[in-house]
C-alpha cells in the first residue's frame, strides 16, 4: 500500500465517522471486529444505491420478481447448496474453517442447529417453485432480492470491504442452457452501466480461472476495483448452471423443473447470477468520489457523488439566521422542495462559507441561498458543488434544476 493510498483510506474512514456515514458497531464497548453501523448519511447513501439497483435489475426489467426471504433457513438448504461441505477458508495452521455462522432455533431438546445465510441467493432457489406456481413466468425470468448475509470471516479487514455482516443485492436469472452465453453477456453490460450510474470509478473485469471459481460456477467474472490496499473484488457475475436447482430437487424432492407448454419440453433451467455487495459498493463509491481541491484560495474536501445517490440532494440556507423574513422564505422553499424530493436539508448554522464546506464534505450537489434579493425578485442563488459557481434561479424553476433526469 503506498503512503498516499493508505492515507486516502484513513481519510475516508475518518470522514465517515465524523460526518455520520459509518461507525464501528457497538463502539461504546470497544466495537466488534467485522461489524459496522450506518449513520444517517450512510443510510441515505445505502438506500439510494439499493433503489437504483432495484430499478436496474428488478422493477425496470421484464420478468424479474423481487422477493424478501428469511435469513435463517432450514439447514438442509445449506447442505444441498454445498455450503456445509465447501464454504470454508484456510486457517494459518492449515485447518479448514467453515465461515457460516451457526445458531440454534427453538429451546431445550427441541432446539435445532441452523445457520445465518452466507448468501441471499439460496432464498431465490428455495422459492423457485413458489414463484413458478404463483406467476407462471416464461423463460427467461429472474428472481431477485436485497438483504443481509453473514460470514464469519477469519480476518475481517479494510473497513467495510470484508466484514462479517454485510448486505447483498442478487439476481438469479433463469435461462435455457443453450442461451446462457447470451444472457451472461447481457447482464455483464448492465453491470457495467450500473457502475457508471452509481459513480464507481474504473472497474476491471477478471475472468476467474476454473480452480478459483466457486463449486457451482462454470464461468465467473469478478468486477474488480482499485482499492487503496490493492485491486480487489467488488461484484461477481457467475454462470451457476443448473447446479442449485438440481441439488434442491435431489434433496427436497420438490419439482424444480420448467415445463414449456408450447414445445412440451420439461427441463431444469440454468442460472446467470449478477451478485453485488452493497457495502463494497459504498466503499468504492466513496473512494471514487473523495476529492481535495482549492476553491476561492481555500483548501476543501468534497465528495463528488452522482446526484442520484448523494445523501442530501440540496441544502437550503437563509443568508442570515437573525433575519426572520429570510428564514421564513428559506423555510417555505425548503418545505416545498421536500414535498417533491425527500433528501433536502435546511441549515442556518454558522456562516455561509462554513455551510458550503459542510455540504461539500457530504457530497451535496446543490446549495440554495435565500438573500435580500430573493424577497424582491423571487430568485435564489443555486451553487454547484463541483465548480463552486453560483447562478440566480427563479424559485419556481428550482425543482427542475435539481431533479435527477
Ligand atoms: N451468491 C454469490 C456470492 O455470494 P460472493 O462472491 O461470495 O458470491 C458476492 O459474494 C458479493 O458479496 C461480493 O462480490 C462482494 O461484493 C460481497 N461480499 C462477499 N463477502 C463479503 C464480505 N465479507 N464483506 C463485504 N462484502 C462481501
Amino acid at each position: 500500500m503506498t503512503e498516499k493510498n493508505g492515507d486516502l483510506m484513513e481519510k475516508i474512514v475518518s470522514l465517515c465517522k465524523r460526518r455520520g456515514f459509518i461507525f464501528p458497531s457497538s463502539e461504546i464497548y470497544g466495537g466488534l471486529s467485522g461489524f459496522w453501523d450506518y449513520g444517517h448519511y450512510g443510510n441515505e447513501l445505502l438506500d439510494n444505491i439499493k433503489k437504483l439497483w432495484w430499478k436496474s435489475f428488478v422493477s425496470g426489467c421484464e420478468n424479474v420478481y423481487g422477493i424478501r426471504t428469511s435469513i435463517i433457513m432450514n439447514p438442509k438448504v445449506w447442505e444441498a447448496s454445498g455450503h456445509v461441505a465447501t464454504f470454508s477458508d484456510s486457517m494459518d495452521d492449515g485447518e479448514q474453517f467453515n465461515v457460516m455462522f451457526k445458531t440454534s432455533v427453538g429451546t431445550g431438546k427441541e432446539a435445532t442447529m441452523s445457520y445465518l445465510r452466507p448468501e441471499t441467493a439460496q432464498g431465490m432457489f428455495a422459492n423457485f417453485k413458489n414463484v413458478m406456481d404463483s406467476f407462471h413466468p416464461k423463460l427467461p425470468f429472474g428472481i431477485a432480492q436485497i438483504g443481509k448475509a453473514f460470514r464469519n470471516e477469519i480476518s475481517p479487514r479494510d473497513f467495510i470491504f470484508r466484514s462479517r455482516e454485510f448486505e447483498q443485492m442478487e439476481l438469479e436469472y433463469f435461462v435455457r442452457e443453450k442461451d446462457w452465453e447470451k444472457y451472461f453477456e447481457n447482464w455483464r453490460k448492465i453491470m457495467v452501466d450500473f457502475g457508471k450510474d452509481v459513480g464507481v470509478g474504473k472497474i476491471h473485469e477478471l475472468e476467474v480461472p476454473e480452480n478459483d471459481r466457486a463449486h457451482y460456477s462454470k464461468r465467473t467474472i469478478d468486477f474488480q476495483f482499485d482499492y487503496p490496499f490493492g485491486i480487489g473484488e467488488l461484484w461477481g457475475l457467475a454462470y451457476r448452471t443448473d447446479f442449485d436447482l438440481k441439488s434442491h430437487n435431489a434433496s427436497s424432492n420438490a419439482d424444480m423443473e420448467y415445463f414449456d407448454d408450447e414445445t412440451g419440453e420439461r427441463f431444469t433451467p440454468h442460472v446467470i447470477e449478477p451478485s453485488f455487495g452493497v457495502d463494497r459498493t459504498v466503499l468504492a463509491i466513496l473512494l471514487s468520489a473523495y476529492t481535495e481541491d482549492e476553491l476561492g484560495g481555500e483548501k476543501r474536501v468534497y465528495l463528488k457523488l452522482n446526484k442520484n445517490i448523494a445523501p442530501v440532494r440540496a441544502a437550503v440556507f437563509p443568508l442570515l439566521k437573525n433575519k426572520p423574513e429570510l428564514v421564513a422564505k428559506a423555510r417555505e422553499i425548503y418545505a416545498n422542495l421536500k414535498k417533491e424530493i425527500s433528501n433536502i436539508e435546511f441549515d442556518d448554522n454558522g456562516n455561509i462559507g462554513k455551510r458550503y464546506r459542510r455540504q461539500d464534505e457530504i457530497g451535496t450537489p446543490y446549495c440554495i441561498t435565500v438573500d435580500f434579493d430573493t424577497l424582491e425578485s423571487g430568485t435564489v442563488t443555486l451553487r454547484d458543488r463541483d465548480t463552486g459557481e453560483q447562478e440566480r434561479v427563479i424559485i419556481s424553476n428550482l425543482l427542475s434544476k435539481i431533479k435527477v433526469v
